[in-house]
C-alpha cells in the first residue's frame, strides 16, 4: 500500500466541504536558504498544485487559497510584481491538469484592481475551467475582508436608497448575498481554516465566513507543506466537536 493511500484510510467520512488556507511562510522559507523571497513564492506555487490535487482527491468541494491580500500591495515593488505574475505562470502551466481533474477556477477579491495581464489570465482560467464539477479552486486575489464588508455595506445602502430593499428586510442572508463569496451558495463558509508557518492570526481573511470555522495551525512553512501534513490537519479537524453554538444531543 502506498503511503498516501494508508494516510487516506485513516480519515473518516467527515471530509470538510470547504477548506480555506492562509499560505504563509514563503519569505522565511527562502531566507533560511539565503534565497530571494520570491523563490519561496515560486516553490509555494508548486505546493498549490499538489494540495489542489490532494483536496480534490479527498472529496473537498471548495478550496479557498489566500494568494494576495489588499494589504500585500505594501510590499516592495519587485515582490508585488512577481506575485502578480504568479497566477499567469500557474494557469499557463496547470490549467490543462485542472481541467482533467474537473477543477473549476474562481476568484474572490477585486479582479479589476489587478494588472491587466493578470486580469486576462484569471478571466481566461475561469472561462477555460468553467465546466469543472469536482471541486472549486477559489483564489483570494486582491482580497481583504474589511474591503469586502465595506463594499457589502455600500451595496446594501444603495439598495435601500433606491427603495429596492427595506431596512427591516436586512438579515444575515441578505448580507451573505452581498459578500464576494456569494457565488459559493451554501458552501460559502469554510468548515476549516488552515494557516501555515506558526502564525496564529486571521489577517483580514473571510472574517464573516469563518464565524464557525475550525481553526487549525501548523508550524510548517507553506513551501514545505505537503499532502501528508494536509491530511494530518484534516484529521485534526475531524477530532473537533462542532456545535455551532448549540449543545451536543
Ligand atoms: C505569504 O508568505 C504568502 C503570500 C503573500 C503569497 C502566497 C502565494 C503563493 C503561495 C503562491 C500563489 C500561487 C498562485 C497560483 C497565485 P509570506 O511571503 O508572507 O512569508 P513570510 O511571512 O515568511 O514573509
Amino acid at each position: 500500500m502506498k503511503m498516501n493511500q494508508k494516510l487516506e484510510t485513516e480519515l473518516n467520512e467527515n471530509i470538510p466541504k470547504h477548506v480555506a488556507i492562509i499560505m504563509d511562510g514563503n519569505g522565511r522559507w527562502a531566507q533560511k536558504r539565503f534565497m530571494p523571497r520570491v523563490a519561496g513564492h515560486k516553490r509555494g506555487m508548486e505546493v498549490v498544485k499538489t494540495i489542489t490535487k490532494s483536496a480534490s482527491k479527498l472529496g473537498v468541494k471548495v478550496l479557498t487559497l489566500y494568494a494576495f491580500s489588499t494589504e500585500n500591495w505594501k510590499r516592495p515593488q519587485d515582490e508585488v510584481s512577481f506575485l502578480m505574475k504568479l497566477p499567469i505562470t500557474f494557469f499557463n502551466k496547470f490549467v490543462p491538469e485542472l481541467i482533467e481533474e474537473g477543477v473549476q477556477v474562481r476568484v474572490t477579491g477585486d479582479i479589476d484592481g489587478l494588472p491587466q495581464a493578470t486580469q486576462d489570465a484569471v478571466r481566461k482560467a475561469i472561462e477555460d475551467t468553467a465546466q469543472g464539477t469536482k471541486m472549486i479552486l477559489n483564489f483570494a486575489l486582491n482580497y481583504g475582508s474589511r474591503d469586502e464588508i465595506t463594499k457589502m455595506v455600500q451595496s446594501i445602502a444603495q439598495a435601500v436608497n433606491t427603495k429596492q430593499l427595506d431596512v427591516d428586510k436586512i438579515d444575515e442572508q441578505v448580507i451573505e448575498n452581498h459578500l464576494q463569496t456569494n457565488f459559493l451558495g451554501e458552501l460559502s463558509n469554510p468548515d476549516v481554516l488552515i494557516r501555515t508557518s506558526g502564525e496564529e492570526r486571521i489577517s483580514n481573511f473571510l472574517l464573516w465566513q469563518i464565524a464557525y470555522s475550525e481553526l487549525v495551525f501548523t508550524d510548517t512553512l507553506w513551501p514545505d507543506f505537503d499532502e501528508k501534513i494536509f491530511i494530518e490537519m484534516i484529521k485534526e479537524y475531524q477530532k473537533r466537536d462542532r456545535r455551532f453554538g448549540a449543545i451536543k444531543k
